[in-house]
């Protein structure tokens, strides 16, 4: 089985992902905390080598501020991801932990990603287990019901011992491009021939999609001087970045927009209103793009430019 897999794996892994290419550990560790909520392709092609441009090493991101690190977050989502980065980046004091156990102790790092990077990054012997390798370890071993635990004891039994870090990738590859959670190409399998699911696949398919829920936002464009105000996040969604206001009233809407995030399908309001918060920052408008705030508020820069430029209008009209 260890070398039917490898054999696949050499031909038809993706070996040309970016942080496949490096033993760099933190660049492997910024992708595997970027990859834990976000696409491979978006990862891949914007915000990997975006952040490693501002970011180069792991002092660079010790030494930038929460706000700077934020604002290179913004798009990706799940804020606390780039909180705990930085946490991490200035505990370590000399070099960057080589094993599981030194790397368990950083800030935000679990079982997961302690595994993948001492995987990846070292080739240590230790077996990984995401959502899509105990999918492939429960069809490949026909068991209906696995707990986190029984996967990664599952996981450490399969281990090929003489070349973990192929072999682990080699599974996540699987589990992404054949052994997906809507359907089983059994036909390309390399496993297919030791797989004792095969015949059974029906009931390991998913077909449960997240509810998406509805909601409206409603935020004040409030403007003085060329410079708009914006307001510290008071949830934990969104902790340490600024947001648009609320409005004290709604009677004068400049318009709407939508945008998805997680689970949430949301309509976004604007008004011309003054902000209820007495807590206020103002921005420069110039800035609004560079300040540390979510894409769900900088899809409101064109409504922005909008009514600074009809403002002007009136102005002179006056
Ligand atoms: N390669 C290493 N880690 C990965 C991940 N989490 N997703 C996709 N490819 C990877």
């Amino acid at each position: 089985m260890h070398k039917a897999l490898l054999e696949w794996f050499e031909k038809n892994g993706r070996h040309a992902l970016p942080w496949r290419q490096t033993t760099n550990a933190y660049h492997i560790y910024l992708s595997e905390i970027m990859l834990q909520q976000t696409q491979v392709s978006r990862v891949q092609e914007h915000f990997y080598p975006l952040f490693l441009k501002h970011y180069p090493t792991i002092k660079d991101l010790a030494n930038a501020s929460l706000e700077d690190i934020l604002s290179h977050w913004s798009g990706l989502g799940y804020y606390n991801r780039a909180r705990n980065l930085h946490k991490a980046a200035q505990s370590l004091q000399k070099e960057f932990p080589k094993t599981k156990k030194e790397l368990l102790k950083l800030a935000g790092i679990g079982e997961y990603t302690a595994s993948a990077i001492a995987s990846f990054a070292f080739n240590e012997c230790v077996a990984v287990v995401d959502t899509n390798i105990k999918r492939v370890l429960q069809r490949l071993f026909n068991k209906e019901k696995l707990s986190n635990k029984e996967a990664l004891e599952l996981a450490n039994k399969f281990l090929n011992y003489k070349n973990p870090k192929k072999h682990n990738l080699a599974l996540m590859d699987l589990g992404a491009m054949i052994c997906t959670a809507k359907e089983a190409k059994c036909e390309l399998c390399p496993l297919e021939p030791f797989c004792k699911g095969k015949n059974e696949i029906e009931k390991f398919l998913s077909q449960a999609k997240q509810k998406r829920v509805q909601k409206e936002l409603h935020f004040a464009i409030s403007v003085d001087k060329n410079k708009i105000a914006l307001t510290p996040s008071s949830g934990s969604m969104y902790k340490n970045m600024l947001l648009l206001p609320t409005p004290k009233s709604k009677s004068k809407l400049l318009g709407s927009y939508k945008h998805n995030y997680t689970k949430y399908n949301l309509t976004i309001y604007l008004y011309n209103s003054s902000p209820k918060e007495q807590n206020l920052e103002w921005i420069e408008c110039d800035n609004f793009l560079q300040a540390p705030i979510p894409t769900l508020i900088k899809k409101a820069h064109p409504f922005i430019k909008n009514y600074l430029s009809s403002k002007k209008m009136q102005e002179k009209r006056v």
